[in-house]
């Protein structure tokens, strides 16, 4: 693959895209990068103030809206706004994430934090969203996942990690089951002939808040360490590209995944990026499917 930039991105105009946790980071580039192309971006985060600081200093037709992922009730509050207002959707960037490290912690809906922000949160995003997206000629839904998901494994028994808790084991977990749900999408959309496109995108190693939050509840040490390990990452308009591939570069198929190409996918150009075995397999997909469907109490496909 030739190196990608944002240059080369095709124009926007016409076409709504929704941006998940764009107030900061990797949303925030990403949201920024579409406006400018010419899409109408809707800012979904669950600080408004924070949306709304970041919209002013996007170049481009923004709106923002609240939504709060580790929570049932606001994922349908904001999904029944969004469908009445845009009959039709072009771009779901499912790309806010937490990880949290410490004590176990649970959502609103008493699911494990990273795994109902993460996974839970999105799926049934996505699912609420997914006829205004099919009304689109083609639409694409960009999961983000992570090279943590590589080192992952799912315990279908205990998928809240009731027993044992781990926090960076849960992290990959919530990656690992984002890819997955990112892949069985692909295979459900084209057997049931819909005209959306699921892909999975990471972005190696990038400076953002994800770290220096997750060491919070460590103090000055933890601020200290987090800040170290921002010394091996790339800057965030780089790692923004792979999704920003995923979501508008001509001839992305469904299914496939874009991470950086250089030092294990760290860092560097776009390219395809290689995906953990099981996030591939039929059988994990349909079985977290169904869970999703009956976690979420959200039904599609
Ligand atoms: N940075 C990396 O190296 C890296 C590597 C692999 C994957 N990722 C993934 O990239 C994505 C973006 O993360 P980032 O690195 O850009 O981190 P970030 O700067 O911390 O941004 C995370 C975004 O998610 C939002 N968010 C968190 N919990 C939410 C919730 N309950 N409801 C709605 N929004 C919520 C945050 O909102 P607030 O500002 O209100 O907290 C923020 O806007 C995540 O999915 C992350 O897992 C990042």
């Amino acid at each position: 693959m030739t190196e990608w930039t944002v240059d080369r991105m095709p124009d926007q105009h016409g076409r709504v895209a929704v941006v998940t946790g764009a107030n900061s980071g990797l949303g925030l580039v990403t949201a920024t990068e579409l406006a400018r192309r010419g899409a109408h971006v809707v800012l979904a985060v669950r600080d408004t103030a924070a949306g709304e600081q970041a919209a002013l200093g996007i170049d481009g037709d923004t709106e923002v809206r609240e939504l709060n992922l580790a929570s049932l009730d606001s994922v349908r509050a904001f999904a029944a706004k969004l469908v009445a207002d845009h009959p039709a959707i072009d771009l779901l960037v499912n790309n806010a994430g937490v990880v949290l490290l410490g004590q176990r912690r649970t959502s609103a809906d008493g699911f494990e934090l990273q795994f109902a922000t993460n996974v839970l949160g999105h799926f049934a995003l996505t699912g609420l969203l997914l006829d205004n997206l099919a009304a689109v000629r083609e639409a694409r839904v960009v999961g983000l996942s992570s090279i943590t998901h590589k080192n992952a494994h799912l315990d279908f028994d205990d998928l809240m990690f009731e027993r044992g808790y781990r926090a960076a084991a849960a992290y990959g977990r919530s990656k690992l089951a984002t890819t997955v749900l990112g892949i069985e999408l692909d295979r459900r959309l084209r057997s049931a002939g819909l005209p959306v496109v699921s892909v999975l995108a990471h972005p190696g190693l990038t400076r953002t808040n994800l770290t220096p939050r997750a060491w919070e509840h460590r103090g000055r040490l933890g601020q200290l360490i987090a800040r170290l390990g921002l010394l091996a990452t790339q800057s965030v308009e780089r790692g923004a590209l792979p999704q920003l591939y995923a979501a508008t570069a001509d001839g992305v198929r469904g299914g496939q995944f874009f991470g950086p190409a250089g030092l294990a996918e760290t860092r560097g150009r776009v390219t395809e990026a290689r995906l953990n075995r099981d996030a591939a397999d039929p059988a994990i997909g349909r079985r977290l499917w169904a869970a999703a469907e009956e976690l979420t109490d959200v039904s599609y496909l």
